[in-house]
């Protein structure tokens, strides 16, 4: 291995590549059929190997598993499914060993239904102690029959669910953006508020490097509790963010992002926070990156955006534009645990993400995916600032869209009275090695969470090593030339004119990185040496769907990101 990311000033996660793993659906080391802590400390070698800087672990806290761990009982525990305490600090130790930062999942805009808190504001009865950490409120109506307002959960059906009051008669409404097993947290509570920090303290004093925050736009609610406009579910992307929405983007959030930050910068060395803002544009986004909030945020605009030179020109822009006047770095991101596998998606007619909250589905050629996929990944990983991987996507997965409806677990299928499948379909556990499951993803004979299709058999990251020109190959080997070309460190980049459909750009010490979304195959400068190619080059000649880097000029000294694949 070479040595560490060239750490520019500022700070690692400016240009850092994080890895999502996915915990459920990663590597199961006791044979349960579910990922685990035992699992991802058998495979720090491979991600290591794969060259990413840090790795994002999905929620691993005592959770009744109603949204996939997105629902905590208990922030300070790790879910027995998953491993002991113990077992997560030596995870964190051992990730270290490997030069690999552990970023973990927190999830303050709404607990589990089982937490302690909730359980205790049930009996406690309206305007108790314990009811104001959540937002209860009376319904509407004569007798309170009706809920608080329009709001509508992200999962399908309303935002509020009515309790039974501990005299038997129906009472308040507590409100729940996702599933009812995960009622939302009141961000006015001061308990609330110091909770969460010593949460934070807990961690890093076991020395976590840092956290992904789980809907980072939503914790702050109106106080008025006004109608909400429609979710538009079919609508290409997040919901379209009006100007004041009374439960995304309010302006007091911003408020709990510094206060965070005051603790993550009272620690050496400085923590870091990742944020999930799920909003429309870059401009919103901006403002949770400022230099006294968020360090960085996942920028869902690129993963949304068609396959489509003028309209990734556009979100590219107008991304570096608007943080760059924040001093924040990108963290570009094609793919997660909450979206269509992104080979699947860029085989549809519709490139563009909607996210799987939406029902609706076309067919997808998956060999027209993979070779845009190969392209997406070499533009991704050209651009100034971070990325973040998504645990298979190193292998070329696509979405697992047959899934028998008996196994579905995403609350969505339910809350949706049976017509959208939700998310599943990403979080097959991915393959490992051999020719049929498990494929590695546990011990032999044992039973994933989620079958996995046979197909897997040529993508497990075994075969994927065997194979010159893999899709593993191919990450491995642009992970490995970001490290040691350091004009990829560089801050920001140059477009070079090309012709239309196409992309290319120059980053620092020459570098260049050319992307053709045409339908003619685009002429490269001859006087070039090509570092990286998404498929082989006909001569000059970059194919249709394809993306290469190269220098211009030949370099006079030893050709440096050589070392193999
Ligand atoms: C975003 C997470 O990524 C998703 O999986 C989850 O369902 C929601 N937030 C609610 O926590």
């Amino acid at each position: 291995m070479t040595g560490p990311n060239p750490r520019p000033p500022g700070g690692w996660w400016r240009n850092a590549v994080i890895y999502e793993v996915y915990i459920r659906s990663f590597a199961d080391g006791d044979g349960d059929g579910i990922g685990d802590i035992a699992g991802i400390r058998g495979r720090l070698a491979y991600l290591r190997d794969l060259g990413v800087d840090a790795i994002w672990i999905t929620p691993w806290y005592p959770s009744p598993m109603a949204d996939g761990g997105y629902d905590v009982a208990d922030y300070r525990g790790i879910d027995p499914r998953f491993g002991t305490l113990a077992d997560a600090v030596a995870l964190v130790s051992e990730a270290h060993d490997h030069d690999l930062r552990v970023i973990l999942d927190l999830v303050p805009n709404h607990t589990s239904s089982r937490h302690a808190w909730f359980r205790a504001a049930l009996p406690s009865g309206p305007g108790s102690e314990a009811r104001g950490r959540y937002l209860f409120r009376p319904g509407r109506g004569p007798a309170g029959e009706e809920p608080p307002n329009n709001w509508e959960s992200a999962f399908g059906g309303p935002a509020w669910t009515r309790v039974v009051e501990p005299d038997g008669r129906p009472g308040e409404w507590y409100l729940h953006l996702f599933d009812p097993e995960q009622p939302d947290l009141d961000w006015t509570s001061a308990a609330v508020r110091e909770e969460f920090e010593a949460t934070l303290d807990f961690w890093f004093d076991h020395g976590v490097d840092g956290f992904r925050i789980d809907v980072a736009m939503a914790l702050v609610k109106d106080p008025t509790l006004p109608d909400a406009p429609p979710w538009d579910r079919a609508a290409v992307g997040p919901p379209r963010v009006p100007p004041v929405h009374p439960f995304f983007d309010q302006a007091g959030v911003h408020d709990i992002w510094r206060a965070w930050r005051r603790v993550a910068d009272a620690r050496e060395p400085r923590r870091v926070f990742v944020g999930e803002v799920a909003l429309v544009g870059p401009a919103g986004l901006a403002r949770y990156v400022r230099p006294d909030e968020l360090h960085t945020a996942f920028n869902f605009d690129f993963l949304r955006c068609p396959w489509d030179a003028d309209a990734l020109r556009a979100t590219i822009d107008g991304t570096l534009a608007a943080l760059g006047a924040v001093g924040a770095p990108a963290t570009w991101v094609l793919s997660n645990h909450d979206e269509t596998r992104h080979v699947t998606r860029l085989g549809r007619a519709a490139t563009g993400a909607r996210g799987l909250l939406d029902g609706r589905r076309d067919v997808a050629d998956l060999e027209l995916g993979t070779r845009r996929a190969r392209a997406a990944a070499l533009l991704m990983l050209a651009l100034p600032g971070g990325a973040c991987l998504y645990q298979g996507e190193e292998l070329g997965l696509w979405e697992v869209e047959d899934l028998p409806v008996e196994l579905l677990q995403d609350p969505t299928w339910k809350r949706s009275g049976h017509r959208v499948r939700g998310r599943d379909g990403c979080r097959v556990p991915i393959p490992w090695s051999g020719d049929a499951p498990p494929f590695g993803f546990g011990p032999p004979g044992s039973v994933p969470w989620l079958p996995q299709p046979p197909a897997w058999a040529a993508l497990a990251a075994a075969a994927g090593s065997r194979t010159p020109g893999s899709m593993l190959a191919l990450y491995r080997r642009a992970l490995r030339l970001r490290r040691d070309k350091r004009g990829f460190a560089a801050d920001g980049l140059r477009w070079i004119p090309s012709p239309r459909g196409t992309l290319v750009f120059e980053r620092g010490g020459g570098l260049r990185c050319a992307v053709n979304l045409s339908t003619e195959p685009l002429a490269l400068p001859a006087g070039r040496t090509t570092l990286l190619a998404s498929l082989p080059l006909d001569d000059d000649q970059l194919p249709v769907d394809a993306a290469a880097w190269y220098v211009e000029t030949p370099p006079t000294g030893p050709r440096d990101g050589e070392a193999g694949r």
